[in-house]
């Protein structure tokens, strides 16, 4: 079964929307498991702290690296093969391709990071990959598993229906979708492409991809650099 783990200060946000609809019904089924874990437990002090003022000063507080680390020790099997990911800002984007090789593994461990950030010296001695879902700023990693969980997740066998493969989706030919159209035939004076109605598929076919080529070109064109 393919499982997640998740260090959050937030375990209550778990699993949120994964626990209905597609996600919900597949982790129901035993397709996937979600553990959240609260880096709390393993909090200092009669406070169970978890976090202190950035070495040099400056604002904010700092995810302590030897609570961290020991929260997320408890949280491994002994051969645990898992990739251990860091959601934040930093990271890398997170990609398609990326979220095919992550739902292709065993499942993941992520770090949900919070306050100004946690101590490098987890990250390194711990071997965090950090990942972010775009350059903007949450309050925390929470919701950024939650997107990275959901996008690995419908990939995952037996989740998704007959559109299975997901091969025709956004990004997953570099390029951005083509529209989709369905009844009624006209709809407030506005009526669907002829090729559509033609019945012949070749053609459709081809201005699908001239579509998502356009689109690329007008929306994304770092997607075609
Ligand atoms: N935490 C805060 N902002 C984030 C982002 N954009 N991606 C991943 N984690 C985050």
């Amino acid at each position: 079964m393919w499982s997640a783990t998740i260090l959050t200060l937030y375990p209550e946000m778990f699993p949120g929307p994964l626990g209905t609809s597609l996600s919900g019904d597949a982790l129901a089924r035993g397709i996937w498991s979600l553990e959240a874990r609260n880096i709390r437990d393993h909090g200092l002090g009669r406070h169970r702290a978890v976090d202190d003022t950035p070495a040099g000063g400056g604002p904010g507080m700092v995810i302590r690296a030897d609570v961290l680390a020991s929260a997320l020790d408890a949280a491994l099997a002994p051969d645990d093969a898992r990739p251990r990911l860091l959601m934040s800002p930093r990271g890398r984007p997170l990609t398609q391709a990326r979220v095919r090789q992550l739902s292709a593994g065993p499942g993941v461990i992520i770090v949900c990071g919070r306050f100004e950030g946690v101590d490098e010296r987890v990250i390194e001695g711990r071997g965090l990959e950090e990942v972010s879902i775009g350059d903007y700023v949450l309050s925390g990693g929470e919701i950024a598993s939650l997107v990275t969980l959901d996008a690995c997740v419908r990939l995952l066998p037996g989740v998704m229906g007959k559109e299975a493969s997901g091969s025709e989706e956004s990004f997953e030919n570099g390029l951005l979708e083509y529209p989709h159209y369905t009844r009624p035939r006209d709809w407030e004076g506005r009526g669907i492409p002829d090729i559509l109605l033609s019945g012949d598929h070749a053609k459709i076919a081809l201005w699908r991809k001239e579509q998502s080529q356009r689109l690329t070109r007008e929306r994304r064109p770092d997607l075609l650099a």
